[in-house]
């Protein structure tokens, strides 16, 4: 769940009771500049500070000197096809990353359902016929956020407060650890992000944990800074 303002601790209360009466689990609070007393609400129901979560964003298109490399070739995802394989491939990539290691067939099939989801979009990057990476961008229209879910990535309301422009964002962005540090990643953002300048976006963005040493450098040096960062909670009710 995500707070766009700050929350009071009847809201707080009753936000777990809806969490606990649908059979509890775990949740992750995403809130800005957490007051004293949100502290202590996530406290008192147990939950503890995880990493903080930024919001990159950049101009599109990105500045001319990031091409993608010659011969570099992506395709789109195939639904169904691709399922399994990419599965397993997003497994290895977020092992450390469980909220969205654990991604399992349906909640990738819910993903797929989703009408804001286009295959060509969603750029699989192959190396002898294996998927060795991945950049699956989503297009936010002004005034439509169409996100539902429980997944970080899809409670991207902070954006909608500040501009009215829509957003190209890279939603989940992975390279196979067997190929790290072959520029494939670097390949694949500047990929993600020329393929929502070409579908008209002058805005990109995206979500990233605050200890993702290697995707925050990777992003700044495309040109990316923060634009927002929301302290995390995490616990599990029940
Ligand atoms: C982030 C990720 C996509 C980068 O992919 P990659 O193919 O290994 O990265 P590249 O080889 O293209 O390297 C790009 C830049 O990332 C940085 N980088 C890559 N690995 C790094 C590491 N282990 N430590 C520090 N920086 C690193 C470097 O700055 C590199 O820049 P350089 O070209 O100037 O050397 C990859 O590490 C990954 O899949 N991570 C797990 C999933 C994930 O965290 N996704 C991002 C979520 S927002």
């Amino acid at each position: 769940m995500r707070s766009h303002d700050h929350v009071s601790p009847g809201e707080f209360d009753a936000a777990i009771a809806d969490i606990r009466s649908s059979g509890g689990g775990s949740v992750r609070w995403f809130v800005s500049n957490p007051t004293d007393a949100e502290r202590g609400y996530a406290a008192h129901h147990g939950l503890t500070i995880d990493v903080p979560l930024l919001l990159m964003r950049c101009d599109l298109p990105l500045d001319s000197r990031h091409r993608t490399p010659t011969g570099f070739a992506t395709r789109a995802f195939r639904p169904g096809i691709d399922n399994d394989e990419w599965l397993a491939v997003n497994a290895r990539a977020f092992a450390d990353h469980p909220e969205q290691g654990d991604w399992n067939h349906d909640v990738l099939a819910e993903r797929l359902a989703e009408p804001w989801f286009d295959p060509h979009g969603f750029l699989i990057h192959e190396i002898n016929g294996h998927i060795a990476g991945f950049c699956w961008t989503q297009v936010h229209h002004t005034g439509a956020h169409h996100n539902t879910g429980a997944h970080h990535h899809d409670h991207t309301g902070a954006h909608h407060h500040d501009q009215q422009e829509p957003a190209g964002e890279i939603y989940v962005i992975g390279v196979d650890p067997v190929h790290h540090g072959k520029s494939l990643g670097r390949a694949l953002t500047i990929a993600g992000f020329a393929h929502l300048a070409t579908h008209g976006l002058r805005r990109g963005m995206l979500y990233v944990a605050g200890d993702n040493s290697p995707a925050i450098h990777l992003y700044s040096s495309l040109g990316m800074t923060v634009a927002h960062r929301d302290e995390v909670f995490v616990g599990v009710i029940s």
